[in-house]
């Protein structure tokens, strides 16, 4: 197993449930900003890469799995909790570019399979839209209802927009919770307008799930929308920590209690590990 710079705990937890060892790559820039990539250790047939496959990494991915193929392995995995790229699935304008469809086919081309923990998935039925490789996705969906159980007493799990539901559905099914689906319309990267919910809340604490948070707007308009329905504060649990804004002090201000995400991503947030369902999803395509 290879850990991407920046993965190593990612990497170390999994090798750890796989029983493999985890090798760290030396890798640097020289001075013109080209990349130096050295593996230095034995590699068996399968390599595994662990590391979410961003812009800035994409390279150091490819570099990581042409250097692996040339010390021998015959298959070289990639494990990108978070998938990048799948947001932009359609042409919403004329003239835009279908990233998620170009992102597919390089990754495609570089790695042999790949493993992601429950991706973007809209406007696409499955990865196979993109991918064409053989993909595996890992659910953390158990995982967050074991922390919801645990954490919040008498939960309503709420999802604030149409596509919540694949989620929100799964957690209310494994712990057993009522949920509710709002509907949201996007106007702009940071303009989004969410449905006011019709709550009888009957001392429930309404919990937001969503996959990605970004800029944290569905959640905080979400939340405003839930206090000014009468709702307890909510708990607000993302699946992706992706926070391209700092966006704690925004949320509590909306009434918030706090939120807290997957370790798909690293952030000061995450207190939901899902490298279980990720191993096993790895242990699937390994000889
Ligand atoms: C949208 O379709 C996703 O499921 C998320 O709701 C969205 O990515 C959240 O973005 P933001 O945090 O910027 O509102």
């Amino acid at each position: 197993m290879i850990a991407v710079p920046g993965s190593e705990d990612h990497a170390r937890r999994l090798g750890g449930r796989l029983g493999v060892r985890v090798l760290a790559p030396e890798i640097r820039q020289f001075p013109d900003g080209e990349l130096y990539v050295r593996i230095d250790g034995e590699l068996g047939d399968d390599a595994v890469i662990v590391g979410n496959a961003s812009s800035d990494n994409f390279l150091r991915i490819a570099f990581l799995a042409g250097t692996a193929r040339d010390l021998g392995a015959t298959r070289v995995g990639l494990v990108t909790p978070y998938l990048a790229y799948m947001r932009q699935d359609s042409r919403f304008k004329p003239g835009e570019g279908v990233t998620a469809s170009y992102f597919g086919r390089l990754l495609s081309s570089t790695v042999d399979w790949l493993v992601t923990v429950d991706p973007h998935l809209h406007r696409l039925d499955s990865l196979a839209g993109v991918y064409t490789i053989p993909t595996t996705i890992a659910r953390a969906a158990p995982a967050i209802a074991t922390w919801v159980t645990a954490s919040v007493e008498h939960p309503v799990l709420i999802g604030p927009d149409a596509e919540s539901v694949q989620w929100v559905q799964a957690v209310a099914e494994h712990c057993g919770a009522p949920f509710l689906i709002l509907e949201k319309t996007r106007r702009g990267d940071r303009d989004v307008s969410i449905t006011s919910p019709d709550g009888a809340w009957n001392g429930h604490t309404p919990v937001v799930i969503d996959d990605i948070v970004s800029t944290g707007q569905t959640m905080i308009e979400a939340t405003r929308q839930l206090r000014a329905a009468g709702s307890a504060a909510p708990m607000c649990v993302g699946i992706h920590a992706v926070f391209a804004d700092a966006l704690h002090e925004a949320l509590i201000g909306a009434g918030a209690r706090g939120i807290v995400t997957c370790n798909t991503i690293p952030h000061a947030t995450n207190q939901i590990c899902i490298a279980d369902p990720l191993a096993d999803a790895v242990r699937q395509h390994l000889a």
